[in-house]
């Protein structure tokens, strides 16, 4: 199982000016130089992404954004395009986020062209996927899955998918405290992972990273990352604090 180098990722949401951004990543950076064999992203909002970029620049912790729109360029008041990400330094951008999709308008097919997007300039997607607390409650946790994982990878090839990474977030844990169980976690991982396979084969289910997502902390990490489907954490509230995101970082 841990042929798969985790992911720790932090979602910073709406949260801190440049110069606030730049701050905790200078401190982030510090506390984590010494993690060894994981991966390690911050998504800092657009208006503070160039700064940080030249924070943690030739430090181990890499750039994302938290969104992007399809097209290269035009007449598209307000959106960012995957070629602006790149030359501001970002190496993944967060797609499909729940928050995007209740209060933004997101869907899957949005979702489908957001992809295509970020691999035309080789920027890793982060596509987020999970279920409200109603669908749970109504037995409908894998069919919401199916669907959006269905309808997020249709029509690519699985050479386009090898960078990509798939975030399990339970919209009813995501800055609630409530964290999914880690049977829970562990079971819709292995769901996603097994949707996968039967789409796209076992190459890619073997090596596709699936983080979990929905008040990750430090105090609970561990015990999710024993779980054999779960390869890191997509993290919100714990991440804006570079105690403890490096807490989480370094869950080992
Ligand atoms: P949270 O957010 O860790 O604050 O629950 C997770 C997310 O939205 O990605």
């Amino acid at each position: 199982m841990q042929h798969r180098t985790p992911l720790i990722a932090g979602n910073w949401k709406m949260y801190k000016t440049s110069s606030e951004a730049m701050e905790t990543a200078a401190q982030l950076i510090k506390r984590v130089a010494d993690a060894d064999t994981i991966d390690i992203m911050i998504a800092p909002p657009y208006t503070a992404l160039e700064s940080v970029a030249a924070v943690i620049k030739d430090s181990c912790v890499s750039l994302g954004a938290q969104d992007l729109f399809w097209e290269t360029e035009g007449a598209y008041t307000g959106q960012i395009s995957a070629e602006m990400l790149v030359a501001a330094g970002c190496r993944y951008v967060i797609i499909g986020h729940s928050e995007r999709r209740q209060y933004f308008g997101e869907t899957d097919e949005t979702v489908n062209k957001k992809i295509k997007a970020a691999l035309r300039v080789d920027l890793k997607p982060v596509v987020c996927v999970g279920e409200t607390e109603a669908e749970r409650e109504a037995g409908q946790t894998f069919s919401v899955l199916d669907k959006q994982v269905r309808m997020g990878l249709d029509k690519y090839f699985i050479d386009d998918l090898t960078s990509l990474v798939i975030a399990y977030e339970p919209v009813w844990a995501i800055g609630t405290g409530k964290t999914a169980t880690e049977e829970q976690a562990q079971e819709a991982h292995q769901y996603i992972r097994s949707l996968v396979e039967e789409l796209y084969g076992n190459t890619l289910s073997d090596s596709i990273r699936i983080l979990y997502g929905g008040s990750v902390k430090p105090e609970n990490i561990t015990g999710l990352m024993a779980r054999p489907d779960i390869d890191g954490a997509l993290v919100g509230g714990a991440s804006l604090d570079a105690e403890s995101f490096s807490k989480i970082v370094k869950f080992r």
